[in-house]
């Protein structure tokens, strides 16, 4: 049974932050009321749940009300703290960042799955790396791998490379502004992407909490959502030792599209992988003509391609 907390008290602000968000229309709205005053109070949830009778005063509860304003507007509560998790890290956001989706961790578990060595050196480059959440995530999770990650955004350049530093892997990772990778040479054994890819015309239709809070160079592909696949590709056929893969996120429906561009590119689609929602998500591609390196077997969320 719930019990009605007094007022004043971090309960009853819960759940009167609850019922705002409930009233308009966003999703989960006890869990993120919960998140909303834990993060505004800087109170761990499990004080908060523990102790809800804890009493507040006039200027913590202006704080969260302050907070739930921007949250009932559409703000998501990601961009109200500047921070995300994904792949179970942290990572600070900005303006000129892409605020990460959990259905991009597709392209790392991708990559993750054809690895047969984690402590190999390999040479990862990640193009529009944004928070860098993708290159950090795999760096993580290869200790003897390093990497580069390039956007145009020079805001997200500095995000990426603070994220690092907070991470504890400046050491193998660096950051550079740049126009895809024409200013890059050398070869890379695995190469990301999550390339912008709506179509112009349909950015117009994006919720508002994307299309208010995302930068729209990390989402407009151009008028057929596939400009920067192109460019992504054409770079990854350049730049991929004859062994590596490249691993690129996609958007829905994308997949045949952007599988002739691979192709385009004398590149092989290896698979294409499938995200949590069974939504083929992410396009891994290896160049064509090589001495290819053993391949592991395949996931059940690979597609046919
Ligand atoms: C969809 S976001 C992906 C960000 C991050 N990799 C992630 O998965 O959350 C695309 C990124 O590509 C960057 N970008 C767009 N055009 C670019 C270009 N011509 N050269 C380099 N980066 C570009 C954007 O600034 C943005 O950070």
């Amino acid at each position: 049974m719930l019990l009605k907390q007094a007022d004043g008290t971090c309960g009853w602000l819960v759940a009167e932050a609850a019922a705002a968000l409930s009233a308009a229309g966003v999703a989960n709205p006890r869990r993120q009321a919960r998140r909303l005053v834990s993060g505004a109070l800087a109170v761990p949830p499990p004080d908060l749940f523990g102790y809800p009778e804890r009493a507040l005063d006039e200027q913590q509860i202006g704080r969260v009300r302050a907070l739930l304003h921007r949250m009932v507007a559409g703000e998501p509560l990601s961009r109200i703290f500047e921070r995300r998790e994904f792949w179970g890290l942290e990572f600070s956001l900005s303006a000129d960042t892409l605020d990460p989706r959990p259905e991009t961790e597709t392209v790392i578990e991708a990559v993750l799955r054809r690895e047969p060595d984690r402590s190999a050196a390999r040479r990862v480059l990640d193009l529009g790396t944004g928070t860098g959440c993708l290159l950090l995530a795999l760096l993580a999770e290869l200790p003897a791998a390093s990497g580069i990650g390039i956007d145009i955004a020079e805001g997200a350049v500095r995000t990426a490379a603070r994220n690092a530093v907070d991470l504890g892997l400046a050491g193998s990772a660096r950051f550079f502004a740049g126009d895809w990778a024409s200013a890059v040479s050398g070869k890379f054994d695995v190469i990301l992407a999550n390339p912008p890819y709506i179509a112009s015309d349909a950015l117009a239709l994006l919720p508002r909490e994307v299309a208010c809070h995302d930068p729209w160079r990390a989402l407009d592909g151009g008028e057929d959502g596939l400009r920067s696949h192109r460019a992504v590709a054409e770079a990854a056929s350049r730049l991929l030792s004859p062994d590596g893969i490249f691993a690129t996120e996609i958007g829905v429906g994308q997949e045949d599209a952007v599988a002739a561009i691979m192709k385009a590119n004398n590149l092989i689609v290896d698979c294409i992988e499938r995200d949590f929602a069974g939504i083929a998500r992410c396009v891994v591609a290896r160049p064509a003509l090589q001495g290819r390196r053993s391949q592991k077997k395949v996931g059940m969320r690979c597609g046919p391609v």
